[in-house]
C-alpha cells in the first residue's frame, strides 16, 4: 500500500525561540525568504505525497493563511506587474491540500499524532518534525517510502549523531539487515549516553503503519512526562516490524539557534540570486573575525 497522507505535527510552543515565538508560529520564521514549514510541505510533494494534515495550536493562524488564497496581495502583485511573485503566491495555495486540526492540549509528540487518526483513517501515513530540515538530491521522505513500498512496515528516519547528542533523540537499537537498512529491536526516547544501544538517531522522518494509534492512546507520558511518539513505537515493534532507514541528506536541526543560523547560511548560499553576493560578503568579513 502507497503512503498518500502526511501528518506534521506543529503545535508547540517553540520555547527554544522565544521571545521570537511569542506571538507567532515557530513554523513560520523564516530560513532566507520562506518559512520553515514551506520546505517540510515542499518535501512532502517532492515525495509524491498532497494530502498534509498539520497539527497545529494557537497562535499558528498564520500557517494557514500562508497555504491558503491571498486575494487582495495577488490583485496587488497583479496591478503592480509583479508577476514572478505573483506565481510564487498562487503556487503555495496550490502546491498540496493541507489540512488542520488542533491539538487542544500540549501533551507531547505522541499526543499530537494521536489528534490525526481520523483524517489518517487506518492507512499507513507519514510524519514530518518542522524542526528536521534536509537537504540532498532525493528527498528524504522518499528515500522512506521506497523501503517503506517494499516492506509495507513502519520506517524510521535515522542518521548517526556524535555520542554526547544522543540525549536529545529517539534512539534505534537494531541489525544491520542491508547497507543502511536496520530491523528495529528496541527505541528509547532520549537516553543517556551511557545507556545508549546505539547512536542512530531518529531525525524526525516517519512512516507508520495505522497500528501506532490504539498503542498511542495507552501510551504513558514518558520522558519530560510527555507522550512519546517512541515509547509507542517501541510497543508497536512487539506486534510489527520496524525498520531504520540511514537516508542520505544535510539535516539542520532548525530547533536550535546554532543549527537555524546554520541552515540560514548554506541555505543562502545555495541561492542563485543572493547566494553569490552574499558569499562575496562572507569572504570580506570573515578575515576580520577574530
Ligand atoms: C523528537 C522525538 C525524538 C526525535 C527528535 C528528532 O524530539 O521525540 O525521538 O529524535 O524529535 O528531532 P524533540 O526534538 O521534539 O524533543
Amino acid at each position: 500500500m502507497q503512503i498518500r497522507k502526511a501528518v506534521i505535527p506543529a503545535a508547540g510552543f517553540g520555547v527554544r525561540f522565544l521571545p521570537a515565538t511569542k506571538a507567532q508560529a515557530k513554523e513560520m520564521l523564516p530560513i532566507v525568504d520562506k518559512p520553515a514549514i514551506q520546505y517540510i510541505i515542499e518535501e512532502v510533494v517532492a515525495s509524491g505525497i498532497k494530502n498534509i494534515l498539520v497539527v497545529s495550536g494557537r497562535n499558528k493562524r498564520a500557517i494557514e493563511d500562508h497555504f491558503d488564497r491571498a486575494p487582495a496581495l495577488e490583485e496587488h502583485l497583479r496591478a503592480k506587474g509583479k508577476t514572478e511573485l505573483l506565481r510564487v503566491v498562487e503556487e503555495l495555495s496550490d502546491m498540496a491540500f493541507v489540512h488542520f486540526v488542533r491539538q487542544k492540549e500540549q501533551r507531547g509528540l505522541g499526543h499530537a499524532i494521536a489528534c490525526a487518526r481520523h483524517y489518517v483513517n487506518g492507512e499507513p501515513f507519514a510524519v514530518l518534525l518542522g524542526d528536521d530540515i534536509v537537504r540532498g538530491p532525493v528527498p528524504a521522505l522518499k528515500q522512506l517510502t521506497g523501503l517503506f513500498g517494499e516492506t509495507g512496515a513502519t520506517v524510521l528516519g535515522v542518521q548517526e549523531v556524535p555520542a554526547e547528542d544522543v540525549s536529545k533523540y529517539g534512539i534505534l537499537d537494531g541489525e544491520e539487515i542491508r547497507p543502511g537498512v536496520f530491523r528495529v529491536r528496541g527505541l528509547v526516547e532520549k537516553p543517556s549516553p551511557s545507556i545508549a544501544p546505539s547512536r542512530l538517531a531518529i531525525m524526525g522522518r516517519y512512516c507508520i503503519t495505522p497500528a501506532i494509534f490504539p498503542i498511542l492512546e495507552e501510551t504513558p507520558p514518558g520522558a519530560g512526562g510527555e507522550i512519546q511518539l517512541t515509547d509507542a513505537l517501541a510497543r508497536l515493534l512487539r506486534e510489527e516490524p520496524v525498520y531504520g532507514l540511514v537516508f542520505e541528506g544535510r539535516r539542520y536541526d532548525i530547533g536550535d539557534r546554532l543549527g537555524y543560523l546554520r541552515a540560514t547560511v548554506e541555505f543562502a548560499l545555495g541561492r542563485t540570486d543572493v547566494g553569490p553576493a552574499f558569499r562575496n560578503y562572507l569572504k570580506e568579513l570573515l578575515p576580520g573575525l577574530d
